[in-house]
């Protein structure tokens, strides 16, 4: 779909002209045999980023996070306590299911995404007298896409931790956009990875690299996710070329993620101002922006077909519409946006 201002996900960015040099560039070996330099090098990159003592570069976030949960689920059957509406709990519950026959205790957020130490206390209380739940670990994701690209509090992280450690159960950290959530609260990348056993972050989304996300731990499981990733199909040879790239999203990324939560702002000022009831700004936390469109009377599904017409992409999410700004995102490209929504609000409004 050749949409002149795409705004439906951060993974839909373009390698820039570095990556594409370095990628043309890049030292390659295979990956199978651990003796890519490209790769390797990215992994060591991600350990440091996220102050654990070692990494595996995978072509997924759905790879990453299920490689991370597996290496903490200890048998079929056992619960893993999530958020309702995470990524793991929602689009990837069929592979927990297919790949390591995870059953979820899936509960919805009381904090915009997060579920509170309270909620997770509650729900690690056996039920008396034939308890049968085994739970072995919480996911938690941060920024929480599906609820609006919000962003994690630390300390709120440090409480689940702690009621995790008292139960002698592992956190894994879907960090999809860990890089978002750090640069929106100013709390560093190693001080969240540090409240979780395993931390999943995709370079693949607003740090603009084309493919490929890094699960991150103590040496000894990273271990063991290597070889999880060979199980899953996931060694993937002279992976160099593509690591080139997620290299610069390491490096460079991160420096301008603020520009998109600017934009992400002013689209949701201006359509706000454009529908009154159907956003507010000042919930807008990242790069996303969820209209509710249904409650100013406009059919959110309408509303995305009548934006393509005006080559805007946007997608639907928990119905609302949802727009992501990215890296191939301009001023002007915010413009075309509102204008586009001008129209929804002028025809269907
Ligand atoms: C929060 C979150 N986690 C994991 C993933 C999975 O990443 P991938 O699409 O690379 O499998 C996504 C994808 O959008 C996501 O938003």
């Amino acid at each position: 779909m050749p949409y002149r201002v795409d705004l439906r996900s951060d993974t839909v960015t373009k390698p820039s002209r570095a990556m594409r040099k370095a990628m043309a560039e890049a030292d390659v070996g295979d990956d199978w045999f651990g003796d890519d330099p490209t790769v390797n090098r990215l992994q060591e990159r991600a350990a440091e980023v996220t102050g654990k003592e070692a990494a595996q570069y995978v072509p997924t976030g759905t790879m990453a996070n299920q490689i991370g949960l597996r290496l903490h689920f200890r048998g079929a059957g056992h619960f893993v306590v999530a958020e309702a509406r995470s990524h793991v709990a929602s689009t990837e519950v069929m592979s927990s299911a297919a790949l390591s026959g995870i059953a979820y205790k899936a509960i919805p957020g009381d904090r915009r995404g997060q579920i509170t130490t309270t909620q997770l206390e509650r729900a690690l209380i056996p039920d008396e007298p034939y308890d049968v739940e085994v739970v072995d670990l919480i996911a938690v994701e941060n920024t929480h896409g599906h609820a609006g690209g919000t962003v994690m509090a630390l300390e709120d992280l440090r409480g689940i931790r702690g009621v995790a450690a008292a139960n002698s159960i592992a956190v894994h950290l879907d960090g999809a956009r860990i890089f978002n959530a750090s640069v929106a609260s100013g709390v560093p990348v190693t001080d969240y990875c540090a409240e979780a056993d395993t931390i999943m972050f995709c370079v693949s989304k607003g740090l603009g690299a084309p493919i490929g996300s890094l699960i991150c731990g103590p040496r000894e499981l990273i271990q063991e996710a290597r070889r999880l990733k060979i199980l899953y199909g996931g060694a993937w040879r002279q992976a160099g070329i593509v690591a080139a790239a997620g290299l610069i999203a390491l490096e460079e990324g991160p420096k301008r993620l603020h520009e998109d939560h600017v934009r992400a702002s002013r689209i949701a000022g201006g359509v706000a101002e454009l529908l009154p009831g159907a956003v507010d700004p000042a919930r807008v936390e990242t790069n996303m922006v969820f209209v509710d469109s249904a409650a100013v009377g406009i059919s959110p599904l309408e509303a995305v077909e009548r934006l393509a017409r005006e080559a805007v992409g946007a997608t639907l999410v928990s119905g609302n519409v949802r727009m992501v700004t990215h890296v191939d995102i301009s001023d002007e490209d915010v413009d075309v946006a509102l204008a586009a929504w001008k129209a929804v609000a002028a025809e269907l409004a």
